[in-house]
């Protein structure tokens, strides 16, 4: 499985790329390959209604509406300390810190460029005290409602404009429902539980949220796991088909069939098993494993990675970003990495469904590319596909280990493009390259593909403190680091 690493022939690289390849670069900048140019649409603090813009941007939405002007949505997935509120874990602290996750809803409209409309009533934040829902009245923890989001990560869109943003890593910031003992692992990082203690089973769901108004409902049926992202595509009959990717070491790849077309509340979640080219069933009555293990349909989805394992799972490398070519319904899934492994470099992940059908419980993996210092890239992480067929791909080396074994010759995360058919399908070229310390992650295209929305996440983190910084993107002098979603043109 998989292709050998080569490099571009340049007269394929001259068709592609018209703009040219960029190389590596340590540069306190967001470079862009020859030709593109970015502008700034939100950085971290910027005023959005009565609220500020989030921190650390991720996922992005580009939602166009009739009057010509788009509704936005980012992800906000988690707070850096030393910058919005202090290392010590306190009320006020954890205050500022739920107030800068979750996710912007901006509405945008383009003039030469494009712009954030200032006094628009659908210019909104959500965040970790938005109240929610439990979609189709499940009581999770005993209530339907519950309190915030964060972790938001990847995410996506549903054919009727709903917005699914993913609680990736909930347990970091409120700790983990253990499946052995019922009780709750205490959070491996913000300390939230402390000083707001809702429970642990609240969160690591998809959550929708109608960007028109702002209400969300959590969903309970795609499972509870670092959710990375929520991908949709229609099936035949109508009923949407979701996949997403459990990102941790050797977790796996789900998707989760709809009942009905028009709406996620109900439907059945199955997880991939490559080994025999298989969906597997998450249904309780569909196997004796998980009626001795679960008490009823709602404990699987709660505990949905010990049931993953109980029916036989195929382990993965942390599936992080997942995208469909609707062309032919192939579904791509960027494998980061697995240091457990000694796999440093990840790949990208091909899943052809058996008849190009989404419903379908037959399928095969193959690797579609593979990182490594040949390829030129490593630890991909989100996707998208052009009007072209291009597939972009940006990267997430850790913020600790870039410019380190085994980074060392990666230069800063990037963005490339892949091209998908010819002798150079599955190669990548660079197109863009991150600050200091963040990932490039979100990318979204408008409309008219004219303009890459990317975010521009968590510049500096790894600063060793205010007077020592890694990162003066985008103010640059001796500014504050600030993440924030750009506009590249293309
Ligand atoms: Fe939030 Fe898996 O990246
Ligand atoms: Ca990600
Ligand atoms: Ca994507
Ligand atoms: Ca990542």
């Amino acid at each position: 499985m998989g292709l050998a690493a080569g490099t571009l022939s340049a007269s394929s690289c001259n068709d592609l790329f018209k703009t040219g390849p960029l190389f590596p670069t340590y540069a306190d900048d967001l470079v862009l390959a020859e030709g593109l140019k970015y502008d700034i649409l939100m950085k971290w603090g910027d005023s959005l209604g009565s609220r500020k813009f989030g921190f650390n941007p991720d996922y992005i939405a580009f939602l166009p509406q009739e009057d010509g002007t788009a509704l936005m949505w980012a992800n906000h997935e988690y707070p850096t300390p030393m910058f919005v509120s202090g290392l010590e874990r306190n009320l006020e602290n954890v205050k500022k810190e739920r107030e800068v996750v979750g996710g912007s809803i901006i509405h945008v409209k383009k003039t030469d460029k494009w712009e954030v409309i200032k006094d628009s009533p659908y210019n909104r934040r959500i965040d970790a005290n938005t109240k929610f829902t439990f979609a189709g009245g499940v009581k999770v923890a005993g209530t339907n409602d519950c309190v915030g989001t964060f972790g938001n990560c990847a995410g996506g869109v549903t054919p009727w404009g709903s917005i699914l943003t993913c609680e990736e890593n909930a347990d970091q910031f409120m700790g983990d429902p253990d499946f052995k003992t019922r009780g709750t692992i205490p959070s491996t990082e913000f300390g939230w539980e402390r000083f707001f203690p809702f429970p642990a089973e609240h969160y690591g769901w998809v959550v929708e949220i109608d960007p028109k108004t702002g209400v969300g409902k959590k969903q309970t049926g795609m499972g509870r796991f670092a959710h990375e992202s929520a991908t949709v595509t229609v099936a035949r009959d109508g009923r949407c088909v979701v996949y997403s990717g459990d990102d941790r070491n050797d977790e796996h790849l789900y998707k989760f069939i709809a009942d009905k077309p028009g709406t996620l509340d109900t439907g059945k979640l199955y997880v991939a098993d490559f080994k025999k080219g298989k969906w597997i069933s998450l249904q309780r009555e569909d196997h004796k494993v998980l009626r001795k293990l679960f008490k009823n349909q709602l404990e699987i989805l709660i505990y949905t990675r010990t049931a993953a394992k109980a029916v036989g799972a195929t382990p993965l490398d942390r599936p992080e970003d997942i995208e469909i070519d609707e062309r032919n319904k192939n579904v791509y899934v960027a494998l980061s990495n697995n240091f457990g492994k000694g796999e440093y470099y990840g790949q990208i992940l091909k899943v052809v469904e058996k008849g190009g059908d989404p419903l379908s419980l037959e399928m095969k993996g193959s690797y579609f590319a593979v990182g490594g210092e040949k390829s030129g890239w490593a630890a991909p992480d989100n996707l998208a596909f052009d009007n072209k067929g291009n597939l972009w791909m940006v990267t997430d080396m850790s913020s600790g280990l870039m410019g380190k074994k085994p980074y060392k010759k990666f230069g800063n995360n990037g963005l490339f493009k892949f091209s998908m058919s010819g002798p150079d399908a599955g190669q990548a070229v660079q197109m863009a390259s991150a600050p200091i310390g963040a990932e490039l992650t979100g990318l979204c295209f408008s409309q008219d593909y004219k303009t890459l929305f990317l975010s521009v996440q968590h510049p500096g983190e790894k600063s060793k403190s205010m007077k020592e910084l890694d990162s003066h993107w985008p103010d640059g002098g001796n500014s504050v680091p600030k993440p924030a979603v750009v506009a590249i043109s293309l």
